[in-house]
């Protein structure tokens, strides 16, 4: 692989879930009988604020019983060593990949441990519960709402993410599903660019025919395995 330089990884709940955060689409998916499709939109939050801030609220605090995994930390030493450029893309709003170590990586989907401020934008660091109409720290503004990335509304950073998988030369993608787009297409913009693409995941998911190459296994066991081998290859 010495023809690799540039590296974009694109990781989903499949990463976290040996970490013992549920992923959203396999047994246990709903929540108090919502489904998240019910939840994370933006009229969820309009209708119900009090449902939404709960829901998020919990899944903020379950934050602090997990704990990086060896995927995690496999991308982080991935970070820590490559000479290339790399782009580690999490869909997941829990912060394990910063706590393992990752620099080079960014939350599409937005960050359990932050709050937007739906008046001017503005994205502050919150830790705890977030209480409906909380003040902005920018603005003043009582309109602080979870920073996270609802159904229907444009994730982070896209010009960023596309720019990055134009000039790919491999492409990896972790314990995602392939369900939800954007995300679910980076495959096939980073293959149209050239980039080799490889797909390490629990099952074969929805875009497993776009990939060259995919492994079926848990993460925290074929993550450090590909590092091992790319890192080698150097
Ligand atoms: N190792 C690797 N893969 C795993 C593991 C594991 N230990 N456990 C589960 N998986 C795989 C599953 O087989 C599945 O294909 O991870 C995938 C998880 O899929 P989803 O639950 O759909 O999660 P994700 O793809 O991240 O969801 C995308 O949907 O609800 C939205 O915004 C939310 O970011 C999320 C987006």
């Amino acid at each position: 692989m010495q023809d690799i330089r540039n590296i974009v990884v694109l990781t989903g709940a499949g990463i976290s879930a040996e970490s013992g955060i549920a992923t959203f689409r396999g047994p246990g998916g709903l929540w108090e009988g919502h489904r998240v499709e019910d939840v994370c939109t933006p009229e969820a939050l309009a209708a119900d604020p009090v449902l939404v801030h709960r829901f998020y609220d919990l899944r903020q605090a379950a934050l602090a019983g997990v704990e990086p995994n060896p995927a995690h930390r496999a991308l982080a030493r991935l970070d820590a060593g490559w000479d290339g450029e790399l782009l580690i893309v999490t869909q997941n709003v829990d912060d394990l990949h910063e706590r393992a170590g990752a620099t080079r990586m960014l939350h599409m989907h937005g960050e359990l441990l932050s709050a937007l401020c739906t008046v001017c934008g503005a994205r502050e660091a919150w830790a705890g519960a977030l209480p409906e109409g909380a003040g902005c720290g920018a603005c003043g503004a009582a309109a602080l709402r979870p920073d996270i990335v609802f159904f229907g509304e444009m994730p982070y950073q896209m010009e960023r993410i596309e720019a990055a998988l134009a000039k790919a030369d491999l492409f990896v993608s972790v314990g995602t599903s392939g369900a939800v787009y954007p995300a679910a297409g980076f495959v096939q913009t980073a293959a149209y660019h050239g980039a080799r693409t490889l797909e390490l995941n629990l099952d074969p998911s929805m875009g497993s025919v776009f990939f060259e190459e995919t492994r079926i296994g848990a993460a925290g066991v074929l993550v450090p395995a590909w590092v091992d081998e790319i890192l080698s290859d150097v």
